[in-house]
């Protein structure tokens, strides 16, 4: 009801999320004036704690300046805390007559945060939990979180995708034979194994974020901005996806990488919060196919079979390296999710004739069949597109970068034979635009809180959506556990294999016809089992080492 006063309750308020997201999120809005004027944070956990104890637990992550102190003092006057039980109408009668209490409290616009994530663990259990809520609130009255619809360059892609001429007449099959998601951390467990053992990789981050992601990617032009448009619109893309086939799916698990240092040496398994002889995968490599009119390719000319392959070495603690940056200049830091949309062959592009046939006979000479192979077929000319979603130190930057291929994949040559990509064409500068520098962008909470106040559905997760993507997923999640099928072990933070390292060399060995086998203390990142790559090469997407980016003037 229309009033004033608002009353924004966070239920788990002595948790984590609540410490480190959920208070400093509400600050920032308060500090920057984004709130409304009459505003009142309640917390409620069991814990009995007072709001002294929230603000030590949560100001460390507030960032907040010596300047800011008179604001953050009207900030935590502005708390208060409850402890009552999550099963007690007597505790939760207790909390209304504590809101009822506040300024205007009877009338007050009520905002429960409550975070349960994933939400359900299959297609059952997610069910009963909407179905209570429906039965509690409409669904115009839900904000489901995913926070990957809260970040910049997520949104972006809905802006470079359907505001401009450049993709949209050739974001389809006819273009596009399959897209990649990718999402890496470059860090294991460390001491989260409890909450993460219990749901693995899928859950905690394919089913929501990257399923959310391929929405973006796949999805038509809403009729409108309107929340419910856009959110139809993303419903449809996954209504059009059947469920996983496991011959689809490659899981793995990390192990530790005995020359590695520090973290790198412990496994999954030596994590201490691990249960031992855990099965849960800690990567998976997924291949989806979108059947709908833009995506569909069993009509489509012969050649690679297109589909949407979800990638997804989450955990897969790689470290970072070139192979995830688009031009090789990296911050040595973070991790990112790119988006990769590899095109179909354009014949009738202009090629440097260098380089073409003596590749293939450098191949062959080298005895690489494949890649004498490759060398010959004009179709294998390809382009690729590569939207970086979190580029390397630049969390929530306004720099989505892309960056076109137009190279030849196997055996992108420069001179002398060093790796290199030609066309590579930065749409928007690679690093922010000085003027932008010290812009502050909100974080992906921010922008989402936000948005409830302000009664925005569009970057929240509806019922009907939830329940298609534990739909596509919920038949592979039960076919793990009942035959707990075993992960395949892959080294943490290392490439290991043949032919895939990203190596110094890499290009010389091949010529050379020397073994690709990476040195044991080999700089690149980890792409999983190589059985994920096998998988994405069956399915149409050819890995062919990294984009290393070569200044043409210089070639
Ligand atoms: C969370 C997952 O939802 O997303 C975490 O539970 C994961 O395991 C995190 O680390 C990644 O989010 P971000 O914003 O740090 O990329």
């Amino acid at each position: 009801h229309q009033s004033d006063t608002h009353i924004f309750i966070i239920m788990g308020a002595s948790g984590d999320l609540a410490k480190k997201k959920i208070y400093p999120t509400l600050w920032w809005l308060f500090r920057d004036g984004l709130l409304p004027e009459d505003t009142y944070i309640v917390g409620y956990a069991r814990s009995r704690l007072s709001v002294a104890d929230i603000r030590r637990q949560s100001e460390p992550f507030f960032k907040a300046t010596p300047e800011e102190k008179p604001r953050l003092e009207e900030f935590f006057a502005r708390n208060s805390y409850v402890a009552g039980q999550y099963d007690d109408a007597a505790s939760y009668a207790r909390l209304n007559s504590h809101m009822n209490a506040l300024h205007q409290g009877s009338q007050a616009n009520r905002w429960a945060s409550s975070l349960p994530k994933p939400f359900g663990r299959d297609l059952q259990s997610s069910d009963q939990l909407s179905n209570h809520i429906s039965s509690l609130f409409r669904e115009d009255q839900i904000y489901r979180i995913d926070h990957y619809l809260g970040k910049e360059m997520v949104q972006n892609l809905m802006v470079l995708r359907f505001a401009n001429r450049i993709f949209g007449p050739i974001w389809n099959r006819d273009n596009i034979a399959c897209v990649i998601l990718t999402f890496k951390e470059p860090f294991g467990t460390e001491g989260r194994g409890g909450y993460f053992d219990e749901f693995g990789i899928i859950r905690d981050v394919m089913q929501n974020h990257l399923l959310q992601m391929l929405c973006l990617v796949a999805m038509e032009k809403p009729a409108s901005t309107d929340s419910d448009d856009v959110r139809d619109e993303k419903v449809k893309v996954l209504k059009c996806i059947s469920e996983v086939q496991a011959s689809n799916v490659v899981l793995g698990q990390y192990v530790g990488n005995p020359n590695g240092e520090g973290e790198a040496t412990r496994g999954y398994l030596d994590d201490p919060t691990v249960p031992c002889g855990s099965t849960t995968a800690t990567f998976a490599a997924v291949v989806l196919y979108v059947e709908n009119e833009r995506w569909d390719g069993r009509a489509g000319p012969p050649g690679r079979p297109e589909g949407t392959a979800l990638r997804q070495p989450a955990h897969a603690p790689s470290r970072p390296g070139p192979a995830l940056s688009p031009r090789g200049a990296l911050h040595p830091a973070l991790r990112q999710s790119p988006e990769r949309a590899q095109g179909r062959g354009a014949p009738a592009v202009p090629r440097r004739g260098r380089g073409h046939l003596p590749a293939a006979v450098q191949a062959q000479r080298a005895g690489d069949p494949r890649a004498a192979r490759r060398g010959r077929v004009h179709q294998d000319d390809d382009q690729e597109a590569r939207h970086v979603l979190q580029p390397r130190g630049v969390r929530a930057g306004p720099d989505l970068r892309q960056q076109i291929q137009g190279a030849r994949r196997g055996g992108r040559r420069g001179r002398r034979g060093a790796l290199s990509a030609t066309g590579d064409t930065p749409v928007t500068t690679p690093t922010p635009h000085p003027r932008l520098q010290n812009v502050k962008l909100p974080d992906a909470y921010e922008r989402l809180i936000l948005d409830v106040f302000c009664g925005s559905q569009m970057h929240f997760v509806r019922s009907d959506e939830l329940r298609e993507a534990w739909r596509i997923f919920t038949p592979l999640l039960h076919k793990i556990e009942r035959e707990k099928l075993q992960p395949i072990p892959y080294v943490y933070g290392r490439c290991g294999g043949w032919g895939r390292g990203l190596g110094v060399g890499w290009g010389r060995r091949r010529a050379q016809g020397l073994p690709l086998i990476c040195p044991p203390n080999c700089p690149c990142p980890s792409r999983g089992p190589p059985e994920a790559d096998e998988l994405m090469k069956r399915v149409g997407f050819q890995y062919e080492g990294t984009y290393k980016w070569v200044n043409p003037h210089k070639l």
